[in-house]
């Protein structure tokens, strides 16, 4: 059987946007992610599989639900490890800014897999496929925009470099300013970011800089499926982290660059709806007789990337 799990992972970001929207602007974080992860869980328990959650809101005491190792499905059909963010962007949500998404990302077990990847810091290199195999996160940005400009046909100066808007990031900057190239700065949501440089079709070229690693493995599952790449190297701020991430990847060397085989490989889907607008997914708007949303739904195995704009009318469903 060949079915393809995208299609209903993309029900619970759609949920999840859908019920996480109603909090835009509001100013409650708490209550953003809660009607998320409520909406998402539940979307997801509906689902013929045998999933487990790798990537998550954390732990089991930290996070009441969608924590890592808690099981999800009907316990019917695939086996699949299970990365969810159900938003990317709290603070843009209840801040009313754009860019907030909802994503879920799978690995089918057996033929795919997902870096159990510690929730801690990640420094990342992100492309779209014309710049796939011609970067290295080791060299200078000078020298990687060097290539990417090269690898797309055009200058330096016209390429465009996103990133989060951290003070961590003073030096990079001050680097690719000094190779010319320009920069959109984003307060948050680096895994939007990581699609747009994904998409040949995105405003931006390229992602650089430091952001969460569990949003890494996600971009990881993203670039499988565009036919990008992603290089990363993993952040550590004490021992305690360092040691979390020997423990979790299973080896002493956890200071490697991670490539996309640690990352993301083999049958992997990816899933994410838009719910503030953004460049690539409109967000969600909230009609007379329900709502609109934009979604995005990709598979590695066939390379399909299918852009949803799906139309929710809500009398037929209560739940919302
Ligand atoms: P959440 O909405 O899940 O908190 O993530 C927002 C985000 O900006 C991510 O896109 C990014 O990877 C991470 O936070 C960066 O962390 P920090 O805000 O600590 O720099």
């Amino acid at each position: 059987m060949d079915r393809n799990l995208g299609m209903d992972f993309v029900r619970a970001t759609e949920a999840a946007a859908l019920s996480s929207g109603r909090w835009v602007g509001k100013g409650d974080r708490h209550a953003v992610d809660q009607a998320a992860c409520e909406a998402m869980r539940r979307t997801l328990g509906d689902i013929d599989m045998k999933g487990v959650v790798v990537i998550g809101e954390g732990e089991r005491d930290e996070a009441p639900m969608l924590y890592i190792g808690e099981e999800l499905g009907t316990g019917n059909g695939y086996a699949v490890q299970i990365a969810v963010d159900p938003v990317e962007g709290t603070n843009l949500v209840a801040t009313g800014q754009p860019g907030a998404i909802s994503v879920v990302a799978a690995a089918i077990e057996g033929e795919g897999k997902l870096l159990r990847a510690p929730d801690i810091y990640m420094d990342k290199l992100v492309v779209g496929p014309a710049a796939k195999g011609a970067v290295d996160i080791t060299l200078p940005p000078r020298m990687n925009l060097k290539v990417i400009a090269k690898s797309l046909g055009k200058e330096v100066q016209d390429l465009t470099v996103g990133m989060l808007d951290r003070p961590r990031h003073e030096q990079l900057i001050r680097e690719i300013r000094q190779a010319g190239a320009r920069i959109r700065l984003v307060s948050d949501g680096d895994l939007s970011l990581a699609l747009e440089a994904l998409d040949p079709q995105g405003e931006i070229d390229v992602l650089m800089g430091i952001g969460g690693a569990p949003e890494g493995v996600l971009s990881a599952a993203a670039a499988l499926c565009m036919g990008g790449e992603i290089q990363a190297r993993l952040v550590f701020r004490n021992e305690q982290e360092r040691e979390r991430a020997k423990q979790l990847l299973g080896t002493e060397d956890v200071d490697r660059v991670l490539t996309m085989e640690d990352l993301a490989w083999g049958n992997v889907v990816f899933a994410a709806t838009g719910i503030t607008g953004g460049n690539l997914l409109g967000g969600v708007r909230y009609t007379g007789w329900g709502a609109i949303t934009h979604s995005v739904v990709m598979r590695s195995r066939s390379g399909t990337i299918r852009w949803l704009e799906t139309h929710h009318h809500f009398h037929h469903d209560p739940r919302y």
